[in-house]
């Protein structure tokens, strides 16, 4: 059984075929960094004109390095929700053609759901109930994964998504866009004497109880903190750091405090701030400390990419869950576990 996947959600063009004997036999990406950096964030429509521009050779080129033909498929799979509805729109409305071209069911896979699942490419025995914990650029969010499908929401983010906050801060401190990865990289790469310079960033909400989080404040914090400072490049590294640092320990916070009260101690990290160096080390250690376990998609997978909706849209198959008929529904929001698109 072969699906191919294709991620067209945001500000990634990507294809993925998923075999179910071999696993992933390929994935191709094309980012469109340099379409939106001089705008200094994605422009919804130049994203959907890019998607539709580069779907067919990504897909071509898909097909090649798996040593394949499109006949070879099974299903079809693409993100419908959420996402930029345009960009969302010229995703689905690829596969479902292409689908029907075949005559092979095309699967509508929910991008937050493929993030997640996406940890069990390279760690397939995950077993149910597990801790999932989606950090992206639109989504904070701690869920308990009863069974596929079934998310119960623990917390959330009550404003800025964690993504988001890296995003900004590193904005406001002169970076290109997208400024998130640059900022961690300047926050791990902070020269030993320049750490602890500054007074620690806030916590935000870890002195009540509960599992939502806040960034918007701790973004403000930087912000105020860049404009006190000379702006040289060590106060980029002193901010980037004590930004960073804030952000991890509030994580683990919230983390652990959701073992304590579910008693579940395997984790699913996932979402492209899951790629974070730093807090993929606080999670491994928090939850050895917990006597627990931590899961990630390899570094590559964490961010959008078409090897997790291959792999969603091969666990959909298993379960039947194909469209039923040709019509375009997508869902720019879209709670996860609520429904089809
Ligand atoms: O999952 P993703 O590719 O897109 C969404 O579905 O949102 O996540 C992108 C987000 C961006 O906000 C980006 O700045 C952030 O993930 N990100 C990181 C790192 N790599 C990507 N944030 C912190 N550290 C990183 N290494
Ligand atoms: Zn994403």
């Amino acid at each position: 059984m072969r699906v191919l996947g294709i991620e067209s959600s945001c500000d990634e063009t990507a294809a993925a075929v998923y075999d179910a004997s071999h696993g992933l036999i390929a994935h191709v990406l094309h980012s469109q960094i340099a379409t939106h950096r001089p705008y200094g964030g994605v422009v919804p429509e130049l994203a959907s004109r890019d998607h539709v521009k580069k779907l067919a050779g990504l897909v071509d080129e898909a097909l090649h390095q798996a040593h394949i033909t499109k006949h070879d498929l099974d299903a079809i799979a693409y993100v419908a929700g959420p996402g930029l509805v345009g960009a969302l729109l010229s995703g689905a409305c690829f596969a479902k053609s292409l689908a029907y071209a075949l005559g092979k069911p095309g699967i509508a896979v929910h991008h937050l759901e493929a993030h997640i699942l996406a940890a069990m490419l390279d760690n397939p025995d995950v077993a149910f109930p597990y801790l999932s914990f989606l950090v992206s650029g639109g989504h904070t969010q701690l869920f308990v994964a009863h069974a596929f499908g079934e998310y119960e929401l623990l917390g959330e983010t009550l404003d800025d998504a964690v993504g988001e906050a890296f995003d900004k801060t590193a904005k406001l401190m002169g970076l290109a866009y997208p400024g998130g990865p640059t900022l961690a990289k300047l926050a791990d790469e902070c020269p030993e004497a320049l750490k602890n310079t500054m007074a620690p960033f806030p916590r935000p909400m870890t002195d009540r109880p509960g599992l939502d989080f806040s960034f918007s404040g701790l973004k403000t914090h930087a912000l105020q903190a860049w404009q006190k400072s000379d702006k040289t490049e060590s106060a980029r590294f002193v901010i980037a750091h004590a930004f960073q640092l804030a952000v991890v320990e509030t994580l683990l916070i919230k983390c652990r405090r959701a073992v304590q009260q579910t008693g579940i101690r395997c984790l699913v990290a996932a979402g492209g701030v899951a790629a974070n160096q730093a807090l993929r080390a606080g999670l491994q250690t928090m939850m050895q400390d917990c006597d627990g376990e931590v899961f990630f998609p390899r570094p590559e997978f964490c961010t959008d990419n078409g090897a997790m909706v291959a792999y969603a849209g091969y666990c959909y198959l298993q379960r039947q869950q194909v469209d039923a008929d040709l019509h375009l529904n997508v869902r720019a929001r879209w709670p996860l576990g609520q429904g089809t698109p």
